[in-house]
């Protein structure tokens, strides 16, 4: 099939066939027009508007051992941090004087925040303002705890699947975790009422184009609010830490692909994008993203949130990166709203779905 008519049939039907998946995302020929359709789609659906979320990463201990990540349990050179409510609560101060309006409090799964604590701190933010979204994203938990969380106030909860297939899965993680949880933890989430966002890291070792097309199956099959796409970077702690990062192109090309399939989706220009390349940010929003999450975390502890090697914005202050951000956005062509921003909703009449 030609180009033109590929990625048209992408815009109008939201759907490719393997092979023709294959072909966009392995060949450079398409990219042009890839990520023009991508953005002509944003625009039809957001405009040029895009939403900012303020993001305060609150604990870096995690009980859990991924090979990929830079606070995984065993890593033991890594400095450990835990905010206090208060702290965590002055960091929404600063971030709802910026014109934060929503705020993702993002941790490593560390039991020391007990539902009880989590559902406090939810509850306060949401009594000092009711006017804005919050945001969990602190991995997996059993249905009762996501309800406990929902009902204290939370309105949204990312958890990326990381990858949708069995064996990759298997390579990226040791036996105490497996995909079959983390997808039931993202069906409970939207059983229970949660806007919903999920994922995968571009590159992440051992990866395929096969992984990334069963990743978009998936997405297809859950029908997330969010989709969070970022390339996965090398972290010198790790067992990984011999093995090479994504791509940005790749990661480009997924975004485009993402934008024509999910119309509708909140997708971020991720922080690990703006980190392997200087315009990795802008460059995602061109190719079709529509969100940015700037920090809000203190920073006396920013420098020890690291996923991955060479993270930006850790010696920045919060009202920095939102200044920073206001230019990078304006840059690439579009506007930074301080909306609540929610994920605007199709007149299913009009669905274009084949
Ligand atoms: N590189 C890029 N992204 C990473 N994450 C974890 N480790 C890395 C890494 N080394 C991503 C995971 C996780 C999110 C919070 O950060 O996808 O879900
Ligand atoms: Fe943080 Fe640019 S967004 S310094």
């Amino acid at each position: 099939m030609k180009t033109f008519d590929m990625i048209e049939k992408l815009a109008n039907t939201r759907n490719l066939s393997d092979n023709e998946l294959t072909a966009l995302l392995q060949s450079d020929n398409y990219d042009n027009e890839l990520f023009s359709a991508a953005d002509k789609k944003r625009r039809e659906i957001y405009g040029d508007e895009v939403y900012i979320r303020g993001l305060i990463e609150f604990t870096n201990y995690c009980k859990n051992n991924c090979y990929y990540c830079g606070i995984r349990r065993d890593n033991k050179n890594a400095v450990r941090y835990r905010l206090t409510k208060e702290e965590i609560l002055a960091c929404c101060d600063e971030g709802y004087r910026l014109g934060f309006r929503t705020f993702v409090l993002q941790g490593g799964e560390d039991p020391y925040y007990s539902d009880a604590l989590i559902c406090d701190i939810v509850s306060e933010i949401k009594t000092r303002y009711d006017d804005c979204a919050i945001t969990l994203s602190i991995g997996e938990k059993s249905k009762e705890s996501y309800k406990a969380y929902f009902e204290a106030g939370t309105n949204r909860y990312l958890l990326r699947h990381e990858t949708a297939n069995n064996s990759h899965y298997r390579k990226l993680h040791p036996d105490d975790m497996n995909l079959q949880n983390r997808k039931q933890c993202l069906y409970d989430l939207k059983e229970i009422g949660y806007q919903v966002g999920s994922g995968f890291m571009v590159g992440s070792p051992y990866q395929t184009t096969e992984h990334l097309i069963d990743d978009i199956r998936f997405l297809q099959e859950l029908q997330p609010d969010m989709i969070g796409i970022g390339p996965y970077i090398t972290h010198e702690d790790t067992p990984f830490s011999s093995l090479e990062s994504g791509s940005l192109l790749l990661t480009l090309r997924l975004i485009s692909v993402l934008r024509l399939m999910f119309p509708y989706a909140l997708i971020p220009a991720t922080t690990s994008l703006g980190t392997i390349h200087p315009q990795g940010r802008e460059l995602g929003l061109k190719a079709g993203a529509n969100v940015v999450m700037p920090n809000l975390s203190p920073v006396k502890v920013r420098r020890l949130y690291t996923l991955y090697d060479n993270k930006i914005c850790t010696g920045e202050e919060a009202a920095q990166c939102r200044g920073c951000l206001e230019r990078r956005v304006a840059s690439a062509g579009y506007r930074i709203v301080t909306s609540i921003g929610n994920a605007k909703k199709e007149n299913k009449q009009n669905a274009g779905i084949s």
